[in-house]
């Protein structure tokens, strides 16, 4: 799993019963799923067509920062299922708890809405960063030392 955004609980984030009101936090999920299948498939073109069952398992509270993790789980035709989980971390105790996780799917589309399929060349970097660094995302630095080596090889 690698890290893919964090965010701090704010006061107006809060639904009725001080804690973070459900479909923000979902809609956190949504986004930060969304935007990590975006730069591993190398395109925004990219539609949610499914959420897995998702509990809220730990409430979050004002000030609490929440870290949002992801990986592929798989790759498809023109599909990408990921694994996201949500954990909190409390700054005044350094205590952190998984508050939820689920899988979500997204289907890359064309101009006219319809499925189109993700490269090969998406799916077998990832699987060479994986191996190579433990994650698709790279820092600037890794993503040097990955074209110094497709140079070399
Ligand atoms: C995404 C969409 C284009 C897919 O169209 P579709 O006619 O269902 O397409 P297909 O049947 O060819 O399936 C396309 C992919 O979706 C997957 N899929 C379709 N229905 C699914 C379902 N019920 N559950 C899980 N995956 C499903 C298929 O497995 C396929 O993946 P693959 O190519 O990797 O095998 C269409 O359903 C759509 O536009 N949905 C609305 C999306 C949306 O508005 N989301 C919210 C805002 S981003």
């Amino acid at each position: 799993m690698e890290l893919i955004t964090t965010y701090i609980c704010k006061a107006f984030d809060i639904g009725v019963h001080n804690n973070m009101f459900g479909g923000t936090l979902i809609s956190l999920i949504d986004d930060a799923a969304a935007s990590y299948a975006s730069q591993l498939c190398d395109t925004p073109h990219l539609v949610t067509i499914k959420f897995d069952e998702l509990i809220f398992k730990k409430p979050v509270k004002v000030g609490n920062i929440l870290k949002i993790y992801g990986r592929v789980i798989k790759f498809g035709t023109s599909s990408i299922e990921l694994y996201i989980e949500v954990r909190k971390h409390n700054v005044y105790t350094g205590e952190r708890e998984i508050v939820t996780h689920t899988n979500v799917k997204f289907v890359r589309i064309d101009e006219e809405g319809n499925p189109i399929p993700i490269s090969d060349r998406v799916k077998s970097r990832y699987a060479a960063r994986l191996k190579e660094f433990g994650k698709g995302l790279l820092s600037a630095e890794e993503t040097d030392k990955e074209k110094l080596s497709l140079r070399l090889n």
